[in-house]
């Protein structure tokens, strides 16, 4: 796996299917983790009301949007480099506004609109409802701006619009915010508080996919594992609930449960899991339905107690490994993934063995590894010194991202010689004669395409792999997916 691989489907133009009656134009795209991507598909559905449909061209937009990530430095530096593009457009065509949403937008406030002269519009990632009346305030010349962080808000009531969609998966969100507090994450302080949405209207928007034929849906929230509905609120809250409320809550696992039990032929996919809050009933929901794809994201960030205390990560270094174990007594054919930090501060040579050791044990398919970077406010910004040289970080990291690299190639030559369930996405980048799809564990898998068309579920024989692909052939539809 590539460092920073999120960053690698950053920068997409979005298309939107037009609405007749929409003149105004708008060029939406977004940087970062899949929640924005997600964000988009809200903020277009609430543009679309204004008389906007999505364009391409970025030369033809009444209005460009641009949503945002703080999460490093980099992504930072990214969309500003961006926003001098926009800037050389708008030179040409001075009556495009540009609006910035996301976590930037949350972090940097007012300061976008006195640094960034080119900014017309600042939208924080609970705010997009409020997005029309500051429309309003920019065609009136004003400057708009709208950072307030919301306890209650999910979107649970709008329906997203699906932009560059390949018809086949989606993202549905499920939880906002993030209350955990890690130390170098800047996330809770761009996102707000923990909360969870209604039941109810995620089964509905996975309805609505099911119906215009999308097949695989990932439950999307910083932390889905803690997904707690109990009748509106911050989850922070919940023990002021009522007893009734109590009864009635549902918790991730019987979310999962009744999506994939509501939808047995739809596949699901959850995303980010986090260890501190990962109950043992999530694995054996997963156990119990086939559609449940046996794949689980679990950042660690580092393999030393001592760093993870640091990080306040609310486990050791055992806990870890002892959860990791119980998950493949229960589910031994899973995949599992790491996000993980090189150089966070104090790390030492002992520390980044600790790490090494630690990812043989959990023998992860995947990984997305960053080197530390210090993120203003957080709390290991106020109280500790970015004290590993830039040089160790990045040859800690390189290390890392190499013992990933020879897991990965060990974990995807598992599946040579064996049938494995693939769901057809899009036709494979190298070969138009191939499709290409994942199988349950999340590996990419592609083959001859024969008669098969995106969003069927098919058996592939595996009888070949590179470090990171399976090659196959289809031997027929899988009897338990395909409907
Ligand atoms: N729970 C979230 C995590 C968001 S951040 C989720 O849904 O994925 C994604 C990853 O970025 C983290 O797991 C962490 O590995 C990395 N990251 C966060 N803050 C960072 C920082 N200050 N420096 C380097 N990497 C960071
Ligand atoms: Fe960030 Fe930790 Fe939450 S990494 S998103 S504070 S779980």
């Amino acid at each position: 796996m590539e460092k920073e691989i999120n960053e690698s489907i950053q920068g997409q133009s979005m298309i939107l299917d037009e609405r007749k009656g929409n003149t105004k134009k708008m060029f939406i795209e977004s940087y970062g983790c899949q929640m924005n991507f997600s964000d988009s598909e809200i903020v277009a559905s609430i543009l679309a009301n204004e008389g906007y449909n999505t364009t391409q061209n970025l030369e033809e937009a009444d209005l460009v949007l641009v949503n945002t990530c703080s999460i490093r430095d980099k992504a930072e530096q990214t969309v500003r480099k961006r926003l001098e593009q926009y800037n050389a457009v708008k030179k040409i065509n001075p009556s495009m506004k540009v609006g910035v949403l996301g976590c930037m937008a949350e972090r940097l406030k007012e300061k976008f609109l006195d640094e960034e002269k080119i900014v017309d519009m600042v939208v924080g990632p609970d705010a997009y409802k409020d997005i029309p009346n500051l429309l309003k305030e920019v065609e009136d010349g004003r400057d708009a701006i709208n950072v307030i962080l919301s306890k209650e808000e999910t979107y649970g009531d709008i329906a997203p619009v699906r932009l560059n969609s390949n018809g086949v998966n989606a993202f549905v969100s499920i939880t906002r915010g993030c209350d955990n507090m890690c130390t170098f994450c800047v996330v809770p302080f761009t996102r707000g508080r923990e909360r969870s949405r209604e039941p109810q209207s995620i089964l509905e928007e996975i309805q609505d996919l099911w119906n215009k034929g999308f097949k695989e849906v990932t439950l999307l929230g910083q932390n889905v594992d803690s997904y707690l509905w109990y009748g509106g609120g911050l989850k922070k809250d919940f023990v002021k609930a009522t007893e009734m409320q109590k009864a009635t809550a549902v918790d991730f696992a019987q979310l999962l449960d009744m999506c994939a039990t509501q939808f047995p032929k739809m596949r699901f996919r959850f995303s980010t899991s986090n260890p501190q809050d990962m109950h043992i009933e999530v694995i054996e929901t997963m156990a119990k339905h086939h559609n449940i794809c046996k794949y689980i994201h679990l950042p660690v960030q580092s393999g030393s107690t001592r760093i993870l205390e640091a990080m306040n990560r609310q486990h050791t270094r055992e806990e870890y490994m002892s959860l990791v174990d119980r998950i493949y007594e229960i589910i031994p054919e899973i995949s599992l993934s790491q996000d993980m930090i090189s150089g966070f501060p104090t790390e030492t040579e002992e520390d980044h063995q600790d790490t090494l050791s630690l990812m043989e044990h959990a023998k992860y398919d995947f990984g997305f590894m960053f080197a530390y970077s210090e993120r203003p406010g957080t709390l290991a910004a106020r109280k500790m010194e970015d004290d590993v040289p830039e040089e160790v970080k990045k040859r800690r990291l390189n290390e890392i991202i190499a013992l990933q690299q020879k897991l990965g190639w060990e974990r995807t030559r598992r599946f040579v010689g064996q049938e494995v369930e693939v769901l057809i996405e899009k036709e494979s980048k190298r070969s138009d004669a191939h499709w290409s799809g994942r199988n349950s564990q999340n590996t990419v898998v592609v083959f001859p395409k024969e008669n098969y068309k995106p969003g069927d579920f098919v058996m592939v024989k595996v009888t070949d792999c590179t470090s990171a692909t399976l090659i196959g052939e289809a031997v027929g539809y899988s009897e338990k997916m395909q409907s």
